[in-house]
């Protein structure tokens, strides 16, 4: 049989220190088809805003052109993150006179904190309802000039816009996927380059996201002033003693330990933040596990600072648990170090065209 515009989504998570490719097929089992990483110079995107969108579309392009992928006509998913993009969780009571699509966008009005002019909103019904029998909805604005930045990028490879998606959202769908729901709250952490987004989500709906500047970046520069070298040398010492290749000196230990603690501080304070309470919280929900994602998650030493912090277990999260990979063209031994990396570009890859983002 031939398939004509069959063609799964290309799911595209345009970070600050790379763009992860990735392409799933199947459908309950899914496979990936496609994977690649393409590191990006630093400056092209920061904190979810894409500063230069004709260089990452260049990067882009150039990468099409050396692996012979004809992208032309295709349909890609997106993921907005950072400051472009505003998430919150509110109870809506019931209204006769005003349909639920209504009271989200005068909702969203309220708290947004921004004029709904310069962002596209949506919203999404979780489908539960709270203790005082209002509905729980999420809603969901993007900054306009973050998604235009995506769609030259897009549209500049020949491409199609599919889906737009959060990075938060995309996480918490491959988290799904791969591990199922859970009846107590998660914390999903992605460690970026740039930035580190805490999520929570319980029974498989979200709860509250924060961002916290620290990322992968910092790390790197802190070591860099220490050491007094380069970004690139810091960067190098950074991912070998991390991947225990290389022995930590007590410099590098030390700045590690305490960006580790900065981190891990203000991630506590997230979670504190909405067990406390705060945020329309879903009250008495026990908080039991930390999963992590992102590059930088597997900095030296930050998982355990973590798991002592926060007193619950905390595991690196594997995008591929329940996705098949063949190993001939992706070798264990490598994603077994780097899969995390892919944890928002498989919450993307999950997604189908006509999807509601
Ligand atoms: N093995 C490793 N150990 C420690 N850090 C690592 C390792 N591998 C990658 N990193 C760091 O992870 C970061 C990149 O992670 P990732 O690809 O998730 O970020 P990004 O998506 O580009 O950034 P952002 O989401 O903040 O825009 C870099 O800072 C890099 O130094
Ligand atoms: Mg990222």
């Amino acid at each position: 049989m031939v398939e004509l515009f069959s063609r799964s989504l290309l799911a595209l998570d345009i970070g600050s220190s790379s763009i992860k490719l990735m392409e799933l097929a199947g459908g309950h089992q899914k496979k990936v088809r496609a994977m690649a990483y393409i590191p990006l110079p630093a400056g092209i995107v920061a904190n979810g805003v894409i500063k230069d969108p004709a260089a990452a579309q260049e990067q882009l392009k150039d990468f099409f052109k050396a692996n012979r992928i004809f992208p032309f006509g295709r349909r890609v998913c997106v993921t907005l993150s950072g400051n472009a993009v505003i998430i919150k969780r509110v109870a809506l009571a019931p209204d006769k006179d005003k349909d639920l699509a209504e009271q989200a966008y005068y909702a969203a009005e309220q708290h947004f904190q921004h004029s709904m002019n310069d962002l596209e909103f949506d919203f999404y019904n979780t489908g539960s309802l709270n203790e005082r029998g209002e509905t729980n909805v999420v809603l969901v604005g993007a900054k306009r000039e973050a998604i235009d930045g995506l769609m030259e990028i897009v549209h500049g490879n020949r491409m199609k816009i599919g889906v737009v998606e959060t990075d938060v959202f995309a996480l918490a769908n491959m988290f799904e996927h791969n591990y199922g729901t859970s009846e107590t709250i998660m914390a999903l952490i992605n460690v970026g380059a740039s930035c580190t987004q805490v999520t929570l989500v319980w029974r498989g709906e979200y709860l509250y996201t924060r961002e916290v500047a620290i990322g992968g970046n910092e790390y790197t520069r802190r070591l860099a002033e220490a050491m007094s070298v380069d970004a690139a040398a810091a960067e190098g010492t950074k991912i070998a003693v991390s991947n225990f290749t290389q022995d930590a000196t007590e410099v590098v230990a030390r700045q590690l330990s305490e960006t580790n603690d900065q981190l891990v501080s203000e991630i506590q304070t997230t979670v504190a933040y909405y067990l406390q309470g705060a945020d329309n919280a879903v009250p008495g929900i026990p908080f039991t596990n930390a999963f992590l994602a992102g590059g930088a998650c597997r900095t030296l030493g930050f998982e355990a600072a973590l798991a002592a912090a926060l007193q619950v277990p905390v595991a690196i999260l594997n995008p591929f648990q329940n996705v098949q990979v063949n190993h001939r063209k992706f070798p264990p031994e490598e994603l077994s170090l780097d899969a995390q990396k892919y944890g928002v570009a498989v919450g993307l890859g999950l997604r189908s065209v006509g999807d509601k983002s």
